[in-house]
């Protein structure tokens, strides 16, 4: 088979995905491989795709390489997908994988992100390889890697691709947002970043902005990401790991924290494309890895202002929920304009309100409590490096291992060997749930409701 790897990661022939590829093409010499590093050369094709053209022409197999980054893939890569949607080849009935490495935070939405776009390319899709970023320094992971690709190859022979079944579309127009004449007197008691990637001539987006910045309750600084002078997407040198300072000198760790960090609340709004929030938006997502893994925002709620057929995009809502829950940011209210796009953006501005006002927060969920074990681990592991992200943790208690809550651990012990004793056991029957509950009742008799609003 001819064999087109398209390597997404900025690191380019420095990539550790890249490796796993590379590992498995020595295993499997009777295909003929080409690489195309489109994260590292994304300038170049956005001015000529010829090259790339030729060679998706070529492919009967094409191998999505990349590390996930931030939920999703590079920017790069995604810019690379626009590209290939608007200048590539007809690809229908060509098989396409992916191979990724991450720490497997996320690394579901971002395969799922692949799916979906192979699925628009008409694209036979097999199913991928998600790895962590060290398997292949394990024998178990290299083993993985090469059953992986075996699978692939027996797939394609027998055409089992898993195509995704296609989801109902919306089949009237969306509702457009209108904007009122006069706007609300904003209160002085917050104020809100809209970060927007607002292109000219898209008048969907742009009503629901000015829509939201006549309703809100709050002054409104609004960030086009249009307007700012990116030099690129993230790299992945980690030059931030130290100090949090980037190693490109368009200013926008500077403009993040001055700008966008120190609002009382921040609103996005962006048009849906190919599955997420498009290149740009995602490049201003990548770079705020200049922050690393701090959740600098924490305890601030966040909101959307979404142009497009958001309820057939279930991967981009979770990934919308897992975000604001591994932020520690109150998603207060997806403003879409599927239905009355109107009534969304005023819902949007009341949610944004309470939230502000009442300093409303909710406890995380599985996607904030597993992605945050992640981290956790991760940046105790990497503390010599990630030092800002150490400090941080450490202030913040987020090394909550388990195995430091001795007390539990004994208790349980004790609990154990009780249980292990028949008699015991017997005695301890439903006095067991009723030990339990102890602790819960005697926050009940202590409650104070006439305290309500002082604690
Ligand atoms: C900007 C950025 C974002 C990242 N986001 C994620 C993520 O969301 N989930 C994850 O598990 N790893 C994440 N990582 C870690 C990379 O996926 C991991 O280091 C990968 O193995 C790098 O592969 P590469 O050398 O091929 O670029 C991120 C790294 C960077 C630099």
């Amino acid at each position: 088979m001819n064999i087109l790897i398209l390597n997404g990661s900025p690191a380019g022939d420095s990539s550790i995905t890249l490796q796993t590829m590379l590992y498995i093409e020595k295993f499997f010499p009777e295909h003929r491989y080409e690489l195309l590093n489109v994260g590292q050369k994304i300038k170049a094709l956005e001015k000529d795709f010829s090259p790339a053209g030729r060679m998706l022409e070529e492919a009967e197999l094409i191998v999505f390489c990349y590390p996930v980054y931030t939920f999703l893939v590079p920017s790069q890569l995604h810019r690379f997908l626009e590209l290939m949607k608007e200048r590539g080849p007809d690809l229908t009935g060509k098989f396409a994988t992916q191979i990724s490495t991450s720490k497997h935070f996320y690394d579901t939405t971002a395969h799922e992100f692949i799916r979906e776009n192979c699925a628009d390319l008409h694209l036979a899709c097999l199913r991928g390889l998600s790895a962590d970023m060290e398997d292949l320094l394990k024998k178990k992971g290299r083993k993985e890697a090469l059953d992986f690709f075996r699978h692939v190859l027996w797939a394609a022979e027998h055409g089992l691709s898993e195509d995704i079944p296609a989801t109902a579309h919306r089949t009237g127009p969306l509702s457009k947002a209108t904007v009122p004449e006069s706007g609300r007197e904003p209160s002085p008691q917050g104020t809100i970043a809209l970060v927007a990637d607002l292109e000219e001539g898209n008048e969907a987006l742009d009503a629901m902005v000015r829509r939201f910045m006549k309703v809100s309750p709050y002054a409104v600084r609004l960030i086009n990401l249009r307007d700012f002078p990116f030099s690129g997407g993230c790299l992945g040198c980690f030059h931030c790991a130290a100090d949090g300072t980037c190693i490109y000198k368009d200013g926008f760790d500077c403009f993040l924290r001055e700008n966008i960090q120190e609002t009382s609340a921040t609103v996005y709004a962006f048009s849906i494309r190919d599955h997420s929030m498009g290149s740009r938006f995602k490049m201003f997502d990548d770079r705020q890895f200049c922050n690393g893994h701090r959740t600098v925002t924490m305890g601030k709620p966040v909101g959307y202002l979404i142009d497009g057929d958001l309820s057939a995009e279930a991967n981009l809502r979770q990934l919308i929920e897992a975000r604001a829950q591994v932020g520690g940011n109150y998603l207060t209210r997806i403003a879409g304009n599927e239905a009355d796009a109107d009534r969304e953006i005023d819902a949007l501005a009341a949610e944004l309100e309470y939230a502000v006002s009442n300093g409303y927060q909710q406890p995380a969920n599985f996607y904030g409590v597993g992605g945050m074990k992640i981290f956790r681990d991760l940046i105790y592991t990497m503390q010599g490096m990630m030092k800002e992200d150490h400090r941080f943790y450490k202030e913040h208690g987020f090394y909550d291992f388990p195995q430091k809550r001795k007390g539990t651990i004994l208790g349980m012990y004790l609990v154990g060997a009780m249980m292990n004793s028949e008699k015991l056991s017997r005695k301890l029957g439903a006095n067991m749930t009723k030990g339990m509950l102890m602790p819960y009742r005697k926050v009940i008799e202590k409650a104070k409701p006439e305290k309500m609003n002082a604690s």
